[in-house]
């Protein structure tokens, strides 16, 4: 399939997985890569630029098909060393950087210089349109069903998709809720070129992550996760388990007076223990509700060809069945 997407970061099929804290390592990346979709490294799951830099080199070793990293800048006193991240990444030859979190306008003009494409992910149209005029390439539109971060505006894709072709000009691609071929047809549909998919992707084979956490996300339903820390105007959709539901008693219980400090046990330096060791109640892990649609846990090769192949056949069977029957 081609769109402004595949021809844009030079891949096969309009498919990327989105940048996963603890998720996002070589190998996924590569896999998603090999199979015609674009992988992304997360930078910041790297401890050291230096780290970054080996992983970049290891996914190298794993694919020759593009690739990108995911550079999220995070609302903190003590933020990560960025010039230092995105100097590996330049040093390694990376041509797509997905930025997240805030705005990327600090960094753009050295990563063009280098000719990097930037891919700037977005909870709204406004800051969809900033992200346009500040010369990102394309941006990835998250819509309220996400894993991970909806910001605050809770606009779900059935309507943020289409405000978003109603107002730029650059290439989007759907976010949040993706799941299979009857997303991606609908995300086109609604004027993107193509999709990203976080959740999904992290019940594959590749995802170097906790059997635990595969089987957690092919077990539950659209009912299963929550929202957390919206107090705090930083709101995370996670999976509920008994930590989450610890910490909305909290929040309850403290109102306005919450503070980061409350929730700190459930919140931070949670993921190792999750990703890696499997204790699926250590804390509060992002997850998508787009869990209810997964249910099986596929090679990236195979997940891919399977989208392709039934949106190939939604788009030109049953739509275009549906047409000749309207004459
Ligand atoms: C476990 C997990 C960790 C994530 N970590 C990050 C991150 O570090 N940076 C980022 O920009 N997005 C992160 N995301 C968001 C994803 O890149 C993607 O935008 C989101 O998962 C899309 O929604 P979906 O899960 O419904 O597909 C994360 C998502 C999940 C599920």
């Amino acid at each position: 399939m081609k769109t402004r997407i595949t021809e844009l970061f030079g891949i096969e099929h309009p498919i990327i997985q989105g940048g996963m804290h603890y998720v996002g390592y070589a190998q996924l990346a590569a896999a998603v890569s090999n199979a015609g979709g674009l992988g992304i490294i997360t930078a910041l799951t790297q401890k050291t630029p230096d780290d970054l830099s080996n992983e970049i080199a290891r996914c190298r070793e794993m694919t020759d098909k593009p690739f990108g990293v995911n550079v999220t800048f995070l609302p903190t006193l003590n933020p990560p060393d960025y010039p230092a991240i995105f100097k590996a990444i330049i040093e390694g030859g990376v041509k797509v950087v997905e930025t997240a979190g805030n705005n990327p306008s600090e960094y753009l003009p050295l990563l063009k210089e280098n000719g990097i494409k930037v891919i700037h992910k977005c909870t709204a149209v406004r800051h969809a349109l900033k992200a346009q005029s500040i010369g990102c390439d394309a941006v990835s539109v998250d819509g309220f069903e996400c894993g991970g971060h909806p910001g605050e505006d809770d606009i779900p894709n059935m309507i943020l998709l289409p405000r978003a072709a109603d107002e730029l000009d650059i290439p989007f691609v759907s976010s949040g809720g993706q799941a299979d071929a009857r997303s991606l047809v609908a995300s086109l549909a609604m004027g993107a070129e193509g999709m990203n998919m976080g959740t999904r992707f992290i019940a594959t084979q590749e995802a170097p992550v906790h059997e635990n956490v595969k089987q957690a996300i092919v077990a539950a339903s659209e009912l299963d996760t929550r929202l957390v820390m919206r107090p705090l105007r930083n709101t995370e959709r996670v999976m509920t388990n008994v930590a989450v539901e610890r910490l909305l008693e909290k929040e309850r219980a403290l109102g306005s007076d919450l503070k980061f400090a409350d929730i700190a046990e459930e919140v931070a330096g949670v993921y190792p223990r999750i990703m890696i060791d499997g204790e699926m109640d250590a804390g509060a892990w992002s997850c998508g509700m787009v869990a209810g649609l997964i249910h099986d846990i596929p090679t990236c090769q195979e997940l891919i060809t399977r989208i392709m192949a039934e949106a190939e056949q939604i788009i030109s069977s049953r739509l275009a069945g549906m047409q000749s029957a309207t004459g």
